[in-house]
């Protein structure tokens, strides 16, 4: 699958909009582990790896940021900034999140538990990795 933006149900209401996401409706992987990423200071960027094994869903619940990923032969750039979009990105994408506005809060869920050793954190044997 490649990465793609993903469009979550939005219950309006009066009384406040509501949105969700399960698998296997929305999310093509079931969850394992979700954290968030929260009180960037301006201009820091967070992430700059990939992922061996492990899937994400990336939803900007407050405020925006752009999510950079690499295929290991170009860059693809995803502004988020709605709470009812999120970005699914596959094993094996380069990627970066940056660009964060003020009170952001990226939610991030993830089909694995945390493994230091699912992490590449050098470019260059990730595209050699990729290709
Ligand atoms: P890391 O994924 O390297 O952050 P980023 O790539 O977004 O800059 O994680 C930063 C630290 O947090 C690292 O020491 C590992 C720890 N961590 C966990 O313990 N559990 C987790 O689920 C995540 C995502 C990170």
């Amino acid at each position: 699958m490649n990465p793609k933006i993903i469009n979550l149900p939005k219950i309006l209401d009066k009384r406040g909009n509501l949105s969700f996401f399960e698998h296997s409706n929305q999310l093509p992987f079931a969850i394992a582990r979700t954290y968030w990423i929260y009180d960037v200071p301006g201009g820091e960027i967070r992430g700059g790896h990939a992922f061996k094994e492990q899937q994400e869903f990336i939803i900007a619940l407050s405020g925006s940021f752009d999510v950079i990923l690499n295929n290991g032969k170009k860059d693809e750039l995803f502004s988020l900034n709605r709470s009812y979009k999120g970005l699914y990105v596959p094993k094996m994408y380069w990627r970066s999140l940056e660009n964060f506005s003020t009170n952001s809060l990226a939610l991030i869920v993830s089909d694995k538990l945390y493994d230091a050793t699912d992490y590449i954190r050098d470019f260059e044997q990730f595209k050699f990795l990729k290709n």
